[in-house]
């Protein structure tokens, strides 16, 4: 091999590799840019079967690693929400999140199902159901709801927090959407203006 045709090979040589170090070098660099299982995960949305969801009972999913609470509110329950005399911060929601269509006395699309996070609006503990009316516990008053036993916030059936407490909100309402009947799904909604 002449001088001149060892420099071209050593040029092309030289060429091609720095062509394969880039393509090796970029694909972690691109496949950072993708999102992770877990990334995926967290945003998908869940759909819930309610068929066995009796009146009066509660079930737990987790969505984007986050507890939501299904409660089946009870025909005795709405009316103990319609008639409460309860004290609320927020009675109306003004200062609280949830979905626009959420917005009213029960919080929810439909009156028998509340969909929250549970998550107490003070430091974040988890509230604990207490659905008894007048228990020894809670007082002679209490209408049934949510009660965090952090600090003592107590909640309504429709999660709005009493006065006097510490959590400064309502519990959050997460976008959701019924996709018949019996099947809701966390996460998305009918309108994303209505989230
Ligand atoms: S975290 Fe719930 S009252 Fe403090």
């Amino acid at each position: 091999m002449t001088n001149l045709n060892r420099r071209r090979f050593l040029s092309i040589a030289t060429t091609l590799t720095g062509g394969i170090g880039i393509l090796f070098s970029a694909i972690p660099f691109i496949s950072s840019f993708q999102p992770s299982k877990k990334a995926k995960a967290l945003a998908v949305a869940v759909k819930v079967n309610l068929s066995k969801l009796e009146p009066g009972s509660i079930i737990k999913v987790i969505w984007r690693g986050q507890p939501v609470w299904i409660l089946h509110r009870s025909k005795e329950m709405i009316e103990n929400l319609q008639d409460s005399k309860v004290d609320l911060r927020d009675p109306n929601s003004e200062l609280s999140v949830q979905p626009v269509f959420a917005k009213n006395a029960y919080r929810s699309l439909k009156p028998h199902y509340l969909i929250v996070e549970g998550i107490c609006t003070h430091l974040g503990c988890a509230p604990i159901e207490k659905f008894a009316l007048a228990t020894a516990d809670m007082g002679p008053d209490w209408q049934g709801g949510f009660y965090c036993p952090c600090h003592g916030s107590k909640f309504d059936l429709s999660g709005r927090v009493y006065t006097g407490v510490p959590a400064p909100a309502n519990l959050r309402i997460p976008p959701h959407r019924y996709e018949d009947e019996n099947t809701v799904i966390i996460g998305e909604t009918e309108d994303a203006e209505n989230v």
